[in-house]
């Protein structure tokens, strides 16, 4: 079976923002689509997603943020080089790094070549009569990820209503994924209705988490671990935070905006090991920002031996960051982002690579997502152990949940419990 069309067009995301998709024709006349997620808190170092400069009259209802130029890569420069082609995914990823042979695809845009390359993965696994999970992994049980889920929403996704970016939750010792995303539900709920007792308006956030307002990252933690306690959960559902510190760094100093606080780098080692020692906290991401590696090595060497510090502006899914990470000591787990990368086989590398040393791995969704559910098959099957897709609120987010769900009720799976010391 071969490629008998690739076409590339521009759709909407969850945020209402233009985004790319790829449909492939295949020789059999069957049809195979896949369409990319785009972030807001994104790092420095991600692979280049091409929008246009808003200046034509088509582009300029889209204020910047069309993506016709990323397609017009796709139809112009990509499909013709793909046509006929058989389906394998290494191949065909290196025809694309061909095609525009720039670090982080800074011609034909990341946008482009992921939708391509995702899209070519789906039109194999039909090729070879599978789902997408099974083409990654044909035998044995599927390895189903432990959730991380965004409570309470702040920083660029909640109009900076809490200076760090997401309070989120693991159910880590729940006894199936099925139990899991029941508790994370509850603790929502209870949430959301607790803060508007208090009289708190919310928001629903871009990746559906909680708006709520609150001074510090204390009062936030505190409100998340009430909603656990009154529902019998202690010690079953730990914390993981989500500072993304890049946000509010500069000319060395981290300035929290609600709070007023500044603190220079040394200080800010300091607050945070206060924050994972006083509080049940399973999970830490960025910390600190993108560039300020010293501070991640002082942290990591005086972090509790049971904390996950999990590098995501830090690493943004590049293998050459990694590396640098692993030699430093810098953090001990890597979230994998494919769009942050760019193509699926090199993603999937970066994530070996971090299994190889003993890094932990948490695939993750963007805040600007889609209806999509191939992140929950490339979490499973590439046997992550964890999965961050925002909360359990909206379409794009559960399409991702419903999928985990899914291959629990119809697979031979197992739950991967990562937080064992807990
Ligand atoms: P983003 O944020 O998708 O807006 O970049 C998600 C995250 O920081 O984990
Ligand atoms: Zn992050």
């Amino acid at each position: 079976m071969n490629i008998k069309k690739l076409l590339g067009y521009q759709v909407l995301d969850s945020r209402g923002r233009p985004t790319v998709a790829v449909t492939i024709t295949l020789s059999d006349g069957s049809l195979h689509t896949a369409r990319v997620p785009s972030g807001a808190s994104t790092g420095a170092h991600e692979a280049r997603e091409l929008r246009d400069a808003g200046t034509t009259k088509a582009e300029s209802f889209y204020a910047g943020k069309s993506v016709y130029s990323a397609v017009e890569n796709i139809n112009s420069k990509i499909a013709p080089k793909l046509l006929g082609h058989s389906l394998n995914l290494a191949a065909i990823d290196g025809l694309l790094v061909e095609v525009d042979p720039t670090p982080g695809h800074q011609v034909i845009g990341a946008n482009a070549t992921l939708a391509t390359s995702l899209a070519v993965a789906k039109a194999a696994a039909h090729a070879s009569g599978k789902s997408l999970v099974r083409y990654f992994q044909p035998e044995g049980a599927l390895l189903l990820p432990m959730p991380m889920v965004n409570i309470l929403s702040g920083g660029a996704h909640a109009n900076r209503s809490l200076d760090i970016q997401d309070v989120l939750v693991v159910p880590h010792a729940a006894s199936n994924f099925a139990e899991a995303l029941s508790w994370i539900v509850a603790i929502r709920e209870r949430a959301a209705s607790d803060g508007k007792a208090h009289g708190v308006t919310h928001l629903v956030a871009d990746e559906g988490g909680l708006g709520l307002s609150f001074p510090t990252t204390d009062d936030a933690c505190e409100f998340v671990l009430s909603q656990i306690e009154e529902l019998g959960l202690s010690g079953k559902v730990s914390l993981a935070l989500d500072i993304a510190s890049t946000q509010f760094f500069a000319d060395h100093k981290y300035s929290l905006t609600t709070s007023g606080q500044v603190y220079s780098p040394d200080q800010f080692v300091e607050e945070i090991l206060d924050l994972v020692t006083t509080y049940p906290i399973s999970s830490i991401e960025d910390p600190f920002a993108e560039d300020d590696w010293a501070s991640w090595s002082a942290f990591a060497a005086s972090a509790p031996a049971h904390l996950q510090i999990l590098g995501d502006d830090l690493f943004t899914t590049n293998l050459h960051r990694l590396e640098r990470g692993i030699a430093e000591k810098s953090a001990n787990a890597i979230l994998i982002k494919a769009n942050q990368n760019g193509l699926l086989t090199s993603t999937h590398r970066v994530l070996d690579h971090a299994h190889a040393n003993n890094f932990a791995t948490v695939v993750s969704a963007r805040s600007g997502e889609t209806e999509d559910s191939w992140l929950a098959d490339i979490a499973t099957s590439w046997r992550a152990q964890q999965i961050k897709v925002g909360s359990t609120h909206g379409s794009e987010r559960t399409a991702k949940w419903n999928r985990l769900l899914e291959l629990e009720a119809t697979e031979e799976t197992e739950f991967a419990r990562p937080f064992k010391a807990l």
